[in-house]
């Protein structure tokens, strides 16, 4: 199989979803507080809701499943962790990333840029240290892919192992059989490729912000931060412990603060934008103290 040209998808491939942000209002309604597990139940009563934003998801499920093969994850990898397309400043780069705007509902939504402050200051505020505050305000800094004309589903949605078999917990495990790899035999066992306990910096996940943000922090923050820069969409993983299987004994660890994470990412969002004229001194003594004067995409 051919790795997947993403120039060749017409614009309703490349962007199923109205905004990113639909996404992410989608992982509301199928964990709508922070003790969801999505059981049968939940998740038969998620599937059977359909609205016009629900169809758009389930679309954007469907390419991401059918295009993210093992190969198509390589690729990206090659392509994109060599930072070799853009370098700017911090605040350079939250601008960059704000070019990512929701049209189609300007009243609701908050620009990114707004959400990561929203996430970092809920995470501040519960007294937690402060490099968790710095992962909440970066951890969607990957999104930027969509600038470079990534497709949405080689950017966001939840993350899952290649190289392996699908786990049952993912959303819409029915749109595997429409991706290469289920037709290869070595992939479609238990391990796959991988080992039993191997841990997961052995494992390839389905490529997108998380692998591309981590990569970018990685030689600056600690290792926990960067466990939630890495994890935070694996769902499948952090919400319905899927793939224990791959997981060592430090990743078990490293995941008690990827879950500490993923309510302040999921349930900060609010209408009111946080004051960033009060905020930013702190803000600017906190990237001077972990980060280098400029970021490389
Ligand atoms: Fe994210
Ligand atoms: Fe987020």
């Amino acid at each position: 199989m051919n790795a997947m040209n993403s120039n060749n998808l017409s614009a309703s491939e490349t962007n199923p979803l109205s905004s990113l942000d639909v996404w992410e209002d989608d992982l509301l309604e199928r964990y709508p507080d922070p003790e969801t597990i999505a059981r049968d139940k939940s998740t038969e009563e998620y599937r059977n809701y359909e609205d016009p934003k629900r169809e758009s998801v389930k679309e954007f499920y469907r390419l991401n499943h059918t295009y993210q093969t093992y190969d198509f994850v390589k690729q990206k990898q090659t392509e994109f962790l060599k930072f070799d397309k853009k370098e700017m400043s911090v605040w350079d780069a939250f601008n960059f990333l704000n070019q990512l705007v929701d049209d189609s509902d300007p009243d609701t939504d908050l620009d990114q840029f707004q959400h990561l402050l929203q996430t970092s200051e809920a995470i501040r505020a519960d007294g937690h240290p402060d490099w968790m505050v710095l992962a909440g305000l970066f951890h969607d800094m990957g999104k930027t892919l969509c600038l470079f004309d990534e497709p949405q589903w080689a950017v966001v949605g939840d993350t899952f192992p290649v190289g392996c078999a699908y786990s049952e917990k993912i959303v819409y495990p029915e749109f595997f059989k429409n991706n290469p790899d289920y037709e290869n035999p070595v992939y479609q066992t238990k391990y796959g490729i991988y080992s039993h306990g191997c841990g997961l910096r052995q494992v390839d996940l389905s490529w997108g912000h998380d692998e591309y943000v981590y990569n970018m922090m990685k030689d600056y923050l600690p290792e926990p931060a960067l466990y939630m820069l890495r994890y935070h969409s694996f769902y499948s993983q952090h919400r319905e412990n899927g793939y224990d299987h791959l997981m060592d004994d430090h990743d078990r660890e490293m995941f008690k603060w990827v879950k500490l994470f993923n309510p302040y990412d999921l349930y900060s969002k609010n209408p009111t934008p946080p004051n960033w004229q009060e905020l930013r001194p702190y803000y600017e003594d906190l990237v001077a103290k972990y980060l280098p004067a400029t970021l490389k995409f």
